[in-house]
């Protein structure tokens, strides 16, 4: 895959190839910084959504959308791969939730009705889709007057594309190095869960990234119309840091996410 230009297709076609592993490696509970960090911050994060229409901008295999759906949501998922779409379905059919999932991208949701939903959520997605403004602008589209966008992105400021860890000698974390902030130039980052049990016979994860500054983040989130309510930089806390203290250096020194929550004003 060439690495400058990258379109929605190569990502649909990525993201294809990553299916089968991220589905199950997800489902075995191997993403553990979703587990013990991202998600659970991110559910104190967003809004109450019992008994609301809520769409989950780039669901993947749909984890994070049953968990919305537990909370008693009315589900919607939109996800660019056909793969994990069908992967996402099958579960609905294993154990309904009343979940609905389209194939397509959050930048373009054409058979979507305007002002449909009460509340967008997209957990990590939005950073790795070409064209974030059109998302932007297609939720907004979607949802209600009144409505609220809720989203969780690699953190722009700390997850740049020279990021590196500093440590001393004792391999102590001594800080974060960001380089490379300005570079725009998509890539592609070739990874797999850290805390596998075993890599042994896996593929590594390909996945299309966008870089973006925070400004490019925060100017396309007011530019599509929505007025800006609340934004984080969660931690782990001291008791998760110290129980699992791979993740002590995301509480010392710097957040992995950032956390956006917008509304549709009325007129
Ligand atoms: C890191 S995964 C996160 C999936 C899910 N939200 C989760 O937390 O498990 C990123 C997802 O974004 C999807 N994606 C990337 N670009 C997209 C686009 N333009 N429209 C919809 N989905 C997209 C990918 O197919 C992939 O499922």
């Amino acid at each position: 895959m060439s690495e400058n230009v990258i379109d929605e297709a190569m990502v649909a076609a990525a993201w294809d190839r990553n299916a089968d592993q991220w589905a199950n490696d997800v489902q075995a509970g191997f993403d553990v910084y979703r587990t013990l960090y991202t998600l659970p911050s991110f559910l104190s994060f967003m809004p109450d959504i019992k008994g609301k229409s809520v769409i989950d901008l780039g669901c993947g295999e749909g984890s994070n959308t049953r968990c919305f759906a537990e909370l008693g949501a009315r589900m919607t998922g939109v996800d660019l791969s056909r793969r994990l779409i069908a992967e996402a379905r099958q579960k609905e059919a294993e154990r309904p939730l009343g979940i609905q999932y389209e194939n397509s991208s959050f930048s373009n949701m054409a058979t979507l009705q305007p002002a449909s939903f009460d509340v967008a959520l997209s957990t990590m997605a939005l950073m790795d889709g070409p064209d974030f403004p059109a998302a932007m602008r297609e939720a907004y589209r979607i949802l209600k007057t009144g409505g609220l966008l809720c989203f969780s992105v690699l953190h722009p400021c700390f997850i740049t594309p020279a990021t590196k860890w500093v440590r001393d000698e004792d391999g102590n974390h001594l800080g974060l190095r960001v380089g490379r902030y300005f570079d725009r130039t998509p890539f592609v980052e070739r990874w797999h869960f850290s805390k596998r049990p075993s890599t042994d016979g896996i593929v590594p994860f390909e996945v299309p990234r966008f870089p973006r500054t925070l400004s490019e983040y925060i100017n396309a989130v007011s530019d599509a119309g929505f007025r800006i309510t609340k934004i984080d930089e969660p931690r782990p806390d001291t008791k998760l840091s110290e129980e699992h203290p791979w993740l002590a250096r995301w509480y010392a020194h710097a957040p992995l996410v950032l956390f956006v929550e917008a509304a549709k004003a009325g007129p």
